[in-house]
């Protein structure tokens, strides 16, 4: 039976490139001077007195990528210094998921959680690809394993398996075909059958099963925070703010999808924004997501009943500092199932290029 082995070492990445010493951490005027364009960029939501803590890392996480040959990806969840300052790309799944495989670095720096960072080490076996902190979950991720997935396939044989890519890459190595949430109808419709399995997200599936005719099967998996969010809070901000526009994430319950004006992943949700420009918009998200869009649509109001992502709060300036110069923690796949799993990303970014 195959198990995941994916863990921390330091040993190998070290062993490859050498540890560097820590910079000097110290907030000088040379730090604040060559900082200043990035403070510019981030001032309307990072208070002027809150930057001298954040300027020391910020310069050196990026005198550190040149040095180690390294590229920072960062979800769209990341804290606005993270997202802003020191993140070569930003994106939704997918397109962290295809920066990773065209990435042109030694070293891949992920800042989101941990099935990102094992996605990325699935598509770049040769690379190092670090995560700032191991132990950055997922509620999805954890709850299904392979062996639920063989399970599955009993008691529904020949039915094919689309996991969305918030799972394991045991979880992965599986299935037939990973999807994200920005592509999950075009794969559940590519596999031309009458019935799909789509696992684990339930919400996920049901809102896919409203936007296709194939019958969709799903699994009792939740996203702890777009899991809080209720119609009735909707409702009531509704009726508080006039011309609230209300645009929500697919990993929201039923009932809460059907207030929202739009529905999208991450990047479709922030797209929609910068087309639309409504003067007052809810992101029914993570937090992290207003504030980012926010610096890049000045002019629209950002009602923010929002709730925090714990794992990807994990990541922060300090931990990234550390990857960089500890080379840690190493995401690792265990071989006995990356080959599998790599197939299920390969399939799903090749069909969506
Ligand atoms: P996206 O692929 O839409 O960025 O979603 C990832 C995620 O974890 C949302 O909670
Ligand atoms: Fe997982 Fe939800 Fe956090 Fe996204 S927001 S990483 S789905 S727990």
């Amino acid at each position: 039976m195959a198990t995941i082995q994916t863990h921390t070492t330091q040993t190998e990445a070290t062993r490859k490139y050498g540890i560097v010493a820590m910079p000097d951490l110290t907030y000088t005027p040379e730090i604040a001077e060559k900082t200043a364009s990035l403070y510019e960029k981030v001032s309307s939501v990072i208070p002027a007195v809150e930057w001298p803590a954040f300027a020391p890392y910020v310069k050196a996480i990026n005198d550190l990528k040149k040095e180690r040959n390294a590229v920072v990806l960062a979800h769209n969840y990341m804290t606005p210094e993270i997202f802003h300052c020191v993140a070569d790309f930003m994106g939704d799944s997918l397109q962290l998921a295809k920066e990773a495989s065209a990435a042109d670095a030694d070293i891949i720096v992920q800042c989101g959680v941990h099935f990102m960072a094992e996605t990325s080490k699935l598509l770049n076996p040769d690379k190092t690809v670090l995560i700032p902190d191991m132990d950055a979950g997922c509620s999805l991720a954890e709850s299904i394993t392979g062996s639920d997935v063989r399970g599955l396939r009993e008691t529904y044989p020949g039915v094919p398996i689309v996991t969305y890519v918030n799972t394991s890459a045991e979880v992965k190595a599986e299935c037939d075909i990973c999807c994200t949430s920005s592509n999950a109808v075009q794969i559940v419709e590519s596999l031309g059958v009458p019935r799909v399995l789509l696992i684990p997200d339930e919400y996920l599936a049901k809102y896919v099963a409203t936007q296709t005719d194939v019958e969709i099967l799903t699994w009792k998996g939740h996203c702890e925070v777009h899991e809080r969010f209720t119609a009735e809070e909707l409702q009531q901000y509704r009726e508080s703010e006039p011309g609230l526009r209300i645009i929500a994430h697919p990993e929201c319950p039923p009932d809460v999808l059907a207030e929202a004006d739009f529905t999208g992943s991450t990047s479709g949700m922030i797209n929609w924004v910068q087309t639309n420009r409504p003067p007052k918009v809810l992101m029914v998200t993570e937090c992290s997501m207003s504030d980012n869009v926010a610096i890049e649509t000045p002019g629209v109001e950002f009602i923010r009943p929002c709730n925090l992502c714990p794992h990807m709060k994990r990541i922060t300036l300090p931990k990234i500092l550390d990857s960089l110069v500890y080379l840690k923690d190493e995401v690792l796949v265990d071989p006995a199932i990356a080959a599998n799993a790599r197939r299920a990303v390969e399939r799903m970014v090749n069909l969506t290029n």
